[in-house]
């Protein structure tokens, strides 16, 4: 089998990613800040909000790991700092140190969000953004462009899509190992309730109308699982959602 580092593995769709993997005979590090509520083949503790606590998980993750899915992450409840850290600043470290250990022919899935799809307005930011070449000097990059609490999980979503295409090209071709975004509609996660609260009851009523219901975590799990796996070794650099249609009726 398999061995799959899967980070966000003690709650929602990671937990569910976790349990989906193992049931096809994967092996399953995981990655939390939180102790996992499942059996797993190995576990570190880890605040992924900090690259020192990153580049220590690194310590204990094996020498060689197939694939690498980034599920952590926070609502825009949460402050700017921390948004922008687990949601783009640490995903992407873990994703360049991840690199050196997956083999050819290895996988990359970022968990994204329809949210993050107004990236095209800020192409530009996100671009250069994207281009500071690590944690510290992305850090200082935000320092001179702040950005608002009202819209930082979209905009950090959105920065994450744009990074994994830009770079996906890269170590697709450089390395053999592909890189994809999954972004989800609204799931039926603890977090879910944050999203009520950063979008106002009234959108999230309405895109609710729109989908009869939000998805449950066993339905965007498989979506995860596949783009990690053999079959598909010629998708690249897509950011693939799974909404229940929900894009789709904005058109
Ligand atoms: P969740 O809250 O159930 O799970 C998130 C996990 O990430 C938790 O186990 C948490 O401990 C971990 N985590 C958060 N901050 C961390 C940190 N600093 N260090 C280590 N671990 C940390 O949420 P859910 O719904 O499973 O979310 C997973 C991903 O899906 C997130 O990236 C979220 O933004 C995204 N998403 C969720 C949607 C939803 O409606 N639930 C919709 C679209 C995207």
């Amino acid at each position: 089998g398999k061995t799959i580092v899967i980070t966000g593995v003690s709650s929602g769709i990671g937990a569910e990613t976790a349990r989906f993997l193992r049931l096809k005979g994967a092996r399953v590090i995981g990655v939390d800040r939180n102790e996992p509520l499942l059996t797993l083949d190995g576990f570190i503790k880890a605040d992924l909000s900090e690259q020192a606590a990153i580049d220590a998980a690194f310590k204990q993750l094996p020498e060689r790991f197939d694939a690498l899915c980034n599920i952590a992450g926070v609502p825009g409840t949460a402050p700017v700092d921390l948004v922008a850290r687990v949601n783009y600043l640490g995903l992407r470290h873990l994703c360049t140190r991840a690199v050196e250990r997956i083999p050819q022919g290895g996988a990359i899935v970022n968990i994204a969000s329809i949210l993050g799809a107004e990236w095209p307005a800020r192409l530009d930011v996100h671009k250069a953004l994207a281009e500071t070449p690590n944690f510290e000097a992305g850090l200082a990059f935000l320092a001179k462009k702040p950005v608002a609490q009202e819209t930082c999980y979209q905009y950090f979503k959105e920065a994450l899509i744009v990074w994994t295409l830009t770079q996906s090209q890269k170590w697709f071709l450089g390395l053999g190992v592909r890189m994809n975004c999954v972004a989800p509609g609204p799931v039926l996660t603890p977090i879910l309730g944050d999203f009520v609260q950063m979008l106002g009851e009234e959108r999230v009523q309405k895109d609710s109308h729109r989908i009869k219901r939000p998805a449950l975590a066993d339905e965007v799990a498989p979506v995860v699982a596949f783009l990690c796996a053999e079959e598909s070794r010629w998708i690249s650099g897509v950011n693939l959602p799974v909404d229940g249609g929900l894009a789709s009726t904005y058109y």
